[in-house]
């Protein structure tokens, strides 16, 4: 039987990843060292406390039971982190968990939009953004993130029939991929705006741990008028290495929390219980190693910004993520391109800009997922190559 894909999913184009992966297994096939920078997955560990509380939790067989919902103790733990952490009040109807931000936010549209609805996403932005918008069936409009005006939205370029027919608009800073972390003041006007036109403000506040030079990263709620306009994805995904166990909360303003329960309801039985009892250790847990890890990720920024810089390759500094967003070097123009060479060349894989959006063309995206003394030989290896004397 000829079984053929819904037409929707035509949508989603894998190809550029599908050829860098092609690449790359070549290339380790013929036994070439590669330094992989290309996906988000941080090589540090979830601190022992969680392990172990999810271990022991799942030697309980009720513990595999469906959870169905969020325990009182997970939710009011999110409550105390909330007020500790954030100096944020919550409670616990303004929450609902998610099977990671991403989940959460490839599903937000269909509880949110009708047909016709605008969404506004950054350009550049996380591409999940997007898949929710789409299938939430909006139009999918988008606020530039420009060099120039330091990465910042700015909602007064846009065009005034755009925001009247906003339904929702994502921000997220500490931005991924560009990495400029954002002042109060900016999210205090898009509240400014949200309250005009009337729509919602979805924060996605993955990397609120991981911001450098002094900079102190916060959530959208703790602003003024936050949760009457907005909610914001908050995961403890890359605070606490644990990606793969898919620990994220939709939390903010209660009818948006409400519509994406309702949604959820219908294709969820709850968080798996060790992994709540998991999410309860971390957030009650010690902070340290989330601040070591900061730390460890603002060095392995320096190095390899400060060891290209010695070959010439100008990378202006991130402020935060665990990202690097790289101008291309003097004479490339195609971030594809420019990808495929690299890799060929140095044996580095890492992101093209533009799949991150039409903006992001002209960049490429290194994840600081290799301890900094790698990174030292990673600027080495490209400095050598002479793939920087493109002129
Ligand atoms: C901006 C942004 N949002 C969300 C996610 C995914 O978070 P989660 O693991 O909670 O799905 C990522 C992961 O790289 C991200 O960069």
């Amino acid at each position: 039987m000829n079984i053929k894909q819904a037409t929707r999913l035509d949508y989603f184009n894998t190809g550029v990843f599908t050829a860098l992966n092609e690449e790359k297994a070549r290339l380790q096939k013929e036994g070439k060292k590669l330094y992989n920078l290309f996906i988000g997955t941080p090589d540090f560990t979830p601190p022992a406390h969680v392990i172990k509380a999810l271990t022991e939790a799942a030697q309980d067989p009720e513990n595999w039971k469906y959870s169905l919902t969020e325990s009182e103790e997970l939710l009011t733990a999110v409550c105390d982190y909330y007020q500790e952490r954030f100096n944020t009040d919550i409670t616990p109807d303004m929450i609902t968990a998610v099977n990671g931000s991403q989940e959460g936010m490839g599903h937000i549209g269909m509880a949110l939009c009708d047909p016709g609805d605008v969404v506004l996403l950054p350009d550049p932005g996380y591409p999940a953004f997007e898949a929710g918008a789409y299938f939430g069936q909006a139009t999918i409009c988008y606020y530039p993130l420009i060099k120039e005006y330091g990465f910042m939205p700015r909602l007064d370029l846009l065009d005034e029939e755009i925001l009247k027919k906003t339904k929702y608009m994502v921000v997220s800073y500490p931005s991924n991929p560009v990495g400029a972390a954002a002042s109060k003041e900016v999210y205090e006007e898009l509240i400014q705006y949200a309250n005009k036109y009337g729509f919602i403000i979805l924060n996605d506040n993955a990397y609120s741990d991981i911001i450098f030079d002094g900079k102190q990263g916060f959530s959208f709620l703790s602003l003024e008028g936050a949760d009457k306009v907005g909610a914001e994805f908050f995961s403890l995904s890359k605070s606490f290495n644990v990606t793969g166990a898919r620990i994220s909360f939709l939390i903010g303003n209660k009818a948006i929390v409400n519509a994406m329960k309702l949604l959820r309801s219908q294709y969820d039985f709850g968080m798996f219980t060790p992994i709540q009892k998991a999410a309860i250790a971390a957030l009650r847990g010690p902070r340290d190693t989330v601040d070591e890890q900061c730390r460890e990720y603002q060095r392995r920024r320096d190095v390899l910004c400060q060891g290209l810089m010695k070959y010439g390759w100008e990378i202006p500094e991130n402020d935060g993520t665990m990202f690097v967003w790289a101008p291309l070097p003097k004479g490339y123009t195609d971030s594809n391109e420019f990808c495929k060479l690299l890799v060929n060349t140095t044996g580095v894989l890492g992101t093209p800009g533009v799949s991150f959006g039409p903006r992001g063309e002209g960049y490429i995206r290194f994840a600081l997922v290799l301890p900094a003394e790698e990174l030292v030989e990673v600027a080495e290896v490209i400095g050598k190559s002479g793939i920087l004397n493109n002129t």
